[in-house]
């Protein structure tokens, strides 16, 4: 795709002229009915903190009344609406449960924002890796035979955070893992900003703040159909400090939150109440008509079925995940060519997968179209002698943490080559994105092999956030 010079109006027009059909975020998959009324009249709706409105920092009025219709439809005992996104949830979250100097456990496949709230925090950081699959060049579900060990070798843990689902849709035992937790009485807080709609259909893996999990982060923007930025926090059990947190979200929150928002998560909610069963159903029902005859095909889309048989606990069965890398298509190029030649867009790709958000929003025939597309590709390919090879891709090399996150980002640090950067301590992180979650964090020493990763990552045009003209920065 060429680059042009144009600003952002044009280029969002250009955009959707572009794009077709979505499999990308907002879940709301700019189709005008269901925000209608929201989005027809954005001037009137973009109201602020005055007389006859309300406060999100203290509610007591639209906003209160609003929070608790979604703490009814969530089963929560008390939620909030964020307004910056789960990264700000999980951020305040994390820093609620936890004071400067407390050890946590985390997944190491977690987006950054888990680490962001690390260095703000202060916080010492243990990780659970997640079981690699290298056929399949994919983090399957984390052990939950290790999640137990990881408690019983570091008491001192306080919090442990877990991605449920992961970006790929790959979900472990929730309950089980509660159960654990709380064994050694820690408390658990999910990123589920991939599963607020787990809640809203039967079909799918359960919702964790209905399954035990104390804290619960979720992107009402990507996986329902509210409006870019727009996140919901669920407060689920008494370990966690409501007014502590209440006091984060006052900190890291703007002032002047924005009512259009807030107003879309509302609409969002009251859509997935009436209607998120039936909808979700239907589209699962298309999925699995359409990935079982990829599957025969013999192409490489995750299903329940096959997660469950590489010992997975479950799949959320709204996210598509392709790979034709055994016909020699990289995820990016099986993205580029879904937008370039059937104008429908997906999420994110790596160097395997090609993967797209199904939402409420999207009607079976989306569905068909995109799985559809992919087998012409497939075909395509297969017939093609010229095709190129396989791609592999390895697990993230584990790192050594040398000095803690906090002070290896606050550290005098220097840019150098990457080929300088091997033995030396990372002052900032590395992060391919998306999925944004960091091959390197600052304090880790750097290996040649994550070099080597990152370049082919780069190879493949994915974007590596951290590196800039082959330099990087280093703790001086
Ligand atoms: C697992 C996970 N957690 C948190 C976030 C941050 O969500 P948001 O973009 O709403 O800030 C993302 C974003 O992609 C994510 O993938």
């Amino acid at each position: 795709m060429s680059i042009e010079k144009i600003e952002l109006i044009d280029g969002i027009k250009k955009f959707r002229q572009e794009v077709k059909t979505s499999f990308h975020m907002p879940g709301h998959k700019n189709k005008p009915n269901i925000l209608d009324e929201i989005g027809n009249n954005l001037h009137d709706y973009d109201i602020t903190e005055t007389l006859g409105t309300d406060n999100l920092h203290f509610p007591t009025g639209m906003i209160k009344n609003t929070l608790e219709s979604i703490s009814k439809s969530y089963g929560a005992k008390k939620s909030y609406i964020v307004v910056n996104g789960t990264s700000c949830g999980v951020i305040s979250s994390i820093m609620a449960c936890t004071s400067p100097g407390d050890f946590i456990l985390v997944q190491r496949d977690c987006h950054k924002s888990v680490y962001n709230a690390v260095i703000l925090g202060g916080l010492k950081v243990e990780y659970l890796y997640p079981e690699f699959n290298r056929e399949h060049g994919l983090n399957f579900s984390v052990s939950l035979e290790k999640l137990e060990q990881m408690l019983i070798d570091y008491p001192k843990i306080k919090l442990v955070v877990l991605t449920y689902p992961t970006f790929y849709g790959v979900c472990f035992d929730i309950k089980k893992a509660a159960e654990i937790v709380h064994k050694y009485d820690k408390i658990l807080m999910i990123d589920e900003a991939h599963g607020s709609h787990l809640n809203f259909c039967s079909k799918l893996p359960p919702a964790a703040e209905r399954s035990g999990a104390d804290i619960v982060a979720q992107s009402t923007h990507k996986t329902l159909p509210a409006l870019t930025q727009s996140s919901v926090l669920h407060v689920c059990s008494d370990r966690v400090d409501v007014d502590k947190l209440s006091r984060m979200l006052r900190m890291l929150q703007t002032t002047s939150p924005s009512y259009i928002l807030m107003a879309s998560v509302q609409r969002a909610v009251e859509y997935m109440d009436k209607y998120g069963e039936e909808r979700l159903s239907k589209n699962i029902e298309m999925f699995r008509i359409k990935t079982k005859e990829l599957r025969d095909l013999g192409v490489n889309v995750l299903t329940d079925e096959f997660l469950k048989e590489n010992g997975c606990h479950a799949f959320d069965e709204t996210r598509a995940v392709i790979s034709l890398n055994d016909v020699g298509i990289t995820g990016k190029e099986l993205e580029t060519i879904l937008r370039e030649k059937y104008k429908i867009q997906m999420e994110m790709s790596d160097l395997m997968y090609a993967v797209g958000y199904i939402t409420a929003a999207d009607d079976p025939e989306d569905i068909e179209r995109l799985f559809d597309s992919v087998k012409e590709i497939y075909l395509d390919a297969k017939n093609d002698d010229s095709q190129n090879s396989r791609v592999y891709i390895e697990e993230f090399p584990h790192l050594t943490q040398e000095i803690s996150m906090k002070n290896a980002f606050y550290s005098d640090n220097e840019l150098v080559t990457t080929e300088e950067s091997v033995g030396r301590i990372s002052s900032d992180f590395i992060i391919p994105y998306p999925p944004g979650i960091p091959l390197i964090c600052p304090g880790e020493i750097i290996k040649e092999e994550t070099i080597e990763y990152a370049k082919s990552i780069l190879a493949n045009n994915i974007n590596v956030n951290g590196i800039e003209n082959n330099k990087l920065r280093v703790v001086k």
